[in-house]
């Protein structure tokens, strides 16, 4: 990988990307190893988390390094001290971070003054972690990637954001749907644009769920409300009327479609329990998934492919 952090989906290029997926597949298959024995990784989260934390610290013990957590309260990021200094600071003890904010500006400052490798373990623009391990239970499931069509029916949110971007670079199709005013970003949608383009896939964005899962060899959903937007809770709920991914939807989808959700879900809310509980639910393989991911992610930015000699 060219890039020293791992902030943004389009921090990769298409090689890159497969590179990562073939090591995570490897990585999976491989168990513990001690590729990573004499590398310390700090945690430092402003937000809550299950799956990213703990496939974290489960990646780095896996790879036979230390791994520190610092909760919210620790840190306290820009309030008890500037986050230039954190980054200088934490340069001089560890050798990678991963890191969860409130503002994706909070990890750019985090990447400008770190010596370090900064990875965005969710901020209020992107998820790129998460985006990666769904790439990973795709292939898994349907065995490739190009020109497979993902549906996401939601909130235009950082988990939809990543998804375009590595759509984009995979060569799959995205169809969105969001109510009105709920819309993925534009940059985001511009890049992704771009990258589809260049791998010759298509993103459609609309406001019809219905048409937006016809056809789909994917459909995936994710909350309405997320972390750090739960004042706008009950006016969100509304406006998302009409966009659960229930069985009705599902069944537009084609045959042999898959559903994805990048958990915690909010089952009666964005998705009906009949769907995340039926066959076609993949969430708890793209649970497991994010370890594999982070392991090849960790494995990249702290040593590129030598580090690991069963891999390639
Ligand atoms: N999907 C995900 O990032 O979950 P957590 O918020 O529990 O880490
Ligand atoms: N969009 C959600 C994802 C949680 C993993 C959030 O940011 O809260």
């Amino acid at each position: 990988m060219q890039t020293k952090d791992f902030l943004s989906i389009s921090d990769l290029s298409s090689t890159d990307l497969q590179l990562l997926l073939a090591d995570a597949i490897e990585l999976k298959s491989l168990g513990w190893n001690s590729a990573l024995s004499d590398k310390t990784m700090a945690l430092v989260f402003e937000k809550p988390s299950l799956r990213t934390r703990v496939s974290f610290e489960m990646a780095m013990r896996q790879l036979g390094g230390q791994v520190i957590y610092l909760s919210p309260a620790e840190v306290g990021l820009g309030k008890r001290e500037s986050v230039p200094d954190v980054a200088r600071v934490l340069s001089r003890y560890v050798d990678i971070v991963a890191a969860r904010t409130f503002s994706h500006d909070t990890l750019e400052v985090l990447g400008k003054y770190a010596d370090i490798p900064i990875i965005n373990a969710l901020s209020d623009k992107e998820h790129p972690c998460q985006a990666l391990a769904d790439l990973l239970t795709i292939f898994e499931h349907k065995g490739n990637l190009k020109h497979l069509t993902l549906a996401f029916v939601g909130d235009g949110n950082n988990v939809a954001a990543s998804l375009a971007l590595a759509c984009g670079l995979a060569g799959m199709n995205i169809n969105i749907a969001s109510p009105e005013g709920y819309e993925l970003n534009s940059g985001i949608l511009e890049r992704a644009q771009i990258l589809a383009e260049n791998n010759g896939s298509e993103i459609e964005i609309g406001h019809d769920p219905k048409l937006a899962v016809r056809g789909a060899d994917v459909v995936y959903t994710d909350t309405w409300t997320s972390m750090g937007q739960e004042d706008e809770n009950v006016t969100r709920i509304k406006a998302f009327t009409g966009f659960q991914v229930d069985s009705a939807l599902m069944y537009l989808a084609n045959d042999e479609a898959i559903f994805m959700h990048c958990l915690p879900a909010h089952r009666g809310q964005e998705v009906s329990d009949e769907v995340i509980e039926s066959r076609s639910s993949v969430v708890f393989d793209q649970a497991e998934n994010r370890l594999h991911a982070q392991k090849a992610i960790l494995s990249q930015l702290l040593g590129g492919a030598g580090i690991l000699p069963n891999c390639r």
